[in-house]
């Protein structure tokens, strides 16, 4: 029988992060969540504690502040997923999201150094900035606008936190990867910040018109998380990944209007949608990208990742979700 590991989770209570804590418990581990709930919510792990409760560990703090309730705990990997997500939530909280960003990963590769434990970093695509080479790969240099704008500091902050990372891989002192995640997509994302996906079908269902920045003629690939978080967890597992960086995500693109489109048709909503200008979206200004799509060859040769669910299996999965919990709250 495979020898039991202790697992640290940084924004273990999360979009991404809890379904990362689900597949780390289902494969025998016990887990150990530190977040602040600042965005994420307890309520994220509500499944993973009724089917594995004696094996996972909830600890409501920062990371720079969880030392002392996790001391004495060996780890035997720390997935950091914990920071301030999105570029809105940056350009609405530029200080604190910066602050977070780069001090909360030197904290989690404190916690890894203490105990030997190999470390991944969950970095962006945002990280590629305004580079014009489509698709993007891992080698292709980053492209940021000037520091006057707000925008670009979500990318600069998460390529800090990658050379802080890598440096931890030079130097020899840690077993380390680098995963940039693409657009993810899936339960428990929040449209709060933006995201796209959970706003659409908000909308929809509420019978509001979707709204569409600029001609909606830009695309996205969009990958499932139940796909992301098992390639996280294998990136991490698989040695010939230590010292890598990684893109992670689906490489099939779709225009947002036609990603509202398909909402339209799943749910059938008759509100339709509208273009709204960037201008409007973003009164503070946003420049935004026509194309982002990784190059997923590196990936793949590593740990033979691929992006399995449709965008289409995922729309059809929230909307039979969202609609559950709308009549729920009809019945109640
Ligand atoms: N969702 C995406 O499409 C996407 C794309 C690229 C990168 N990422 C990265 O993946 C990671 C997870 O993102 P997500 O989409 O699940 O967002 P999320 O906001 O749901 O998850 C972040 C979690 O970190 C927690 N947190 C924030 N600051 C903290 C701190 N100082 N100490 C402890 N916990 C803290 C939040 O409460 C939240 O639970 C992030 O690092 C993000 O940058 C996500």
């Amino acid at each position: 029988m495979a020898e039991q590991r202790t697992i640290l989770v940084t924004g273990g209570a999360g979009f991404i992060g809890s379904h990362l804590v689900e597949r780390l418990l289902a494969r025998g581990d016990s887990v150990m969540v530190v977040d602040d709930l600042s965005t994420g919510q307890e309520a994220n792990l509500r499944y993973a504690r009724e089917r594995w409760g004696d094996r996972l560990r909830f600890v409501r703090s920062r990371v720079s502040e969880a030392e002392r309730q996790i001391l004495g705990t060996r780890f035997d990997q720390v997935f950091h997923l914990a920071a301030a997500v999105g570029v809105r939530r940056v350009l609405a909280e530029p200080v604190e999201s910066l602050e977070t960003n780069v001090h909360e990963t030197a904290a989690a590769l404190r916690l890894a150094e203490a105990c030997g434990a190999d470390f991944l970093l969950a970095s962006s695509s945002e990280v590629y900035g305004k580079s014009p080479k489509v698709p993007f790969r891992e080698d292709d240099d980053v492209v940021f606008g000037p520091t006057s704008v707000t925008r670009w500091s979500y990318g600069c902050s998460k390529a800090i936190d990658e050379y802080m990372v890598l440096a931890k891989a030079i130097r020899g002192s840690l077993r380390v990867v680098v995963a940039r995640i693409f657009n993810t997509v899936g339960p428990r994302q929040v449209g709060q910040w933006g995201m796209v996906l959970p706003r659409f079908i908000e909308a929809a269902i509420e019978g509001r018109p979707l709204q569409v920045h600029g001609d909606g003629l830009q695309s996205r690939c969009f990958a499932d998380v139940r796909d992301v978080a098992g390639g996280l967890e294998a990136l991490l597992s698989c040695p010939g990944a230590h010292g890598g960086v990684f893109n992670i995500g689906s490489d099939t693109p779709i225009t947002i209007r036609a990603l509202a489109e398909q909402v339209i048709a799943a749910t059938g909503s008759r509100a339709g949608l509208v273009l709204v200008p960037y201008e409007t979206a973003y009164p503070e200004g946003f420049e935004d990208l026509r194309v982002r799509q990784p190059d997923l060859t590196r990936i793949r040769g590593a740990v033979g990742f691929t992006a399995g669910i449709p965008i289409r299996r995922t729309i059809e999965d929230l909307v039979a979700a969202a609609k559950a919990t709308r009549s729920e709250g009809r019945a109640a």
